[in-house]
């Protein structure tokens, strides 16, 4: 029986990874720690929610007392660490709040699994899920691997390789066995519609301008969000302590060239003639110490774990613009606070 507590479970990825471990290993309990910030929605979880080994938790990772407690309470085997403060441009106007969660929020976990597992290690394992945007930017050629050294510009990237330091120095100085992953961007089905792919969808949607910053030639590296959560699953059950692993779709867009390629895709599934949204498209100022380019070599991880992306891009962008089309009530809750009202029908004031 294993105890594995999940942070960050009530977002993006880590709403995957909860179903993920919650359906495929019945004899672990899952513990989902969350604060359910304006990112995180129970909602994306509906579905596993009622399950025996499914655990909710709404707490904040910056409560160093609770976490405390938590770790001596539960006595977790392992973490999987995905609470964060996750967009670039929230961080480019309020770089405190990252350094609170991504930071501190981090040393207060590793601090206290440090102490309640007290030197003895056998079975267990804390898991950092991390970024490409650590490794800084790219040129036109040249691709990121586990020794590139970190350069991050953003101070959402800057805060996640702090981060990614101390969970280091805590596996080097204590001897912890941590394991960090760096994956390229994501995309699939309950993202918040703040990040690039659900913002487009929902206003192509609506008619509304579609805003490319700059010239629209920086380029991402487009992970299916399933294809991360089966490389994180090998990385927790397999990696030695100690060890990186970089994860990528091994999928490389120009932002304007994947934006051409959903607006494609939508009027063709809105019955527009085609072309008739691209006139949506807006460029505005660029954000500022915007990337040029991320992009992965995930050699190691194929190698070692045997790990490779399953999702041709076609098949998932298709698939993620379908759900975002069918689930219309999912996006009025995120983007209107319903959830919130969600939350205290399930847990109460808890
Ligand atoms: P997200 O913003 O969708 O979700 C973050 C979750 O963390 C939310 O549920 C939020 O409520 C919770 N949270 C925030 N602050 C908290 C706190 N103080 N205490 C407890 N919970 C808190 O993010 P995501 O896109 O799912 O990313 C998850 C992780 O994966 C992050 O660590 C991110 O850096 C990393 N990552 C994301 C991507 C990507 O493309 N989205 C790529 C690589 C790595
Ligand atoms: P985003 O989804 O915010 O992910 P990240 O910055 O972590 O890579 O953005 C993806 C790319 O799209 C990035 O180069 C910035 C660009 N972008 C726009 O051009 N307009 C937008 O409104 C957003 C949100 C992003």
């Amino acid at each position: 029986m294993k105890k594995i507590l999940i942070t960050g479970g009530a977002g993006f990825i880590g709403s995957h990874v909860v179903r993920h471990f919650v359906n495929k290993y019945p004899g672990y309990q899952i513990y989902n720690l969350d604060k359910l910030t304006y990112a995180g929605n129970l909602e994306n979880l509906t579905d596993v929610d009622q399950k025996p080994n499914y655990h909710f938790i709404k707490a904040d990772i910056e409560d160093a007392e609770l976490i405390m407690d938590l770790f001596q309470r539960e006595q977790f085997d392992g973490v999987i660490h995905l609470a964060a403060e996750s967009h670039v441009d929230r961080s480019i106007t309020n770089p405190l709040q990252f350094i609170h969660t991504n930071v501190l929020g981090t040393v207060h976990l590793l601090h206290a699994a440090k102490t309640i597992w007290h030197g003895h290690y056998e079975g267990k394992k804390f898991y950092q899920i991390s970024t490409d945007e650590v490794y800084g930017a790219l040129g036109d050629t040249g691709l990121f691997s586990e020794t590139t050294p970190y350069n991050p510009h953003s101070p959402y990237s800057a805060a996640k390789a702090s981060a990614d330091h101390f969970v280091r120095a805590y596996h080097d100085t204590y001897g912890m066995p941590t394991v960090i992953s760096n994956c390229s961007n994501n995309y699939g089905p309950n993202q918040f519609p703040e990040k690039l792919i659900p913002l487009f969808i929902n206003n192509i949607k609506h008619n509304k301008p579609l805003p490319v910053y700059g010239q629209g030639l920086n380029v991402r590296d487009w992970l299916y969000v399933e294809d991360h959560v089966e490389a994180i699953d090998l990385i927790f059950h397999q990696a030695q302590p100690g060890s990186t692993y970089n994860i990528g779709g091994n999928n490389e867009w120009r932002n304007i060239d994947l934006i051409k390629k959903l607006i494609e895709i939508m009027d063709r599934k809105l019955g527009r003639p085609a072309g008739t949204s691209l006139s949506l498209i807006t460029y505005v100022t660029d954000r500022a110490g915007h990337d040029l380019r991320y992009a992965i070599d995930a050699s190691k991880i194929r190698e070692e774990l045997g790990w490779e992306p399953k999702v041709r891009f076609d098949e998932g962008f298709e698939k993620t613009v379908d759900w975002y089309l069918h689930n219309e009530e999912w996006f009025n809750h995120v983007t209107s606070g319903e959830y919130e009202e969600y939350y205290q029908k399930m847990y109460g004031n808890r």
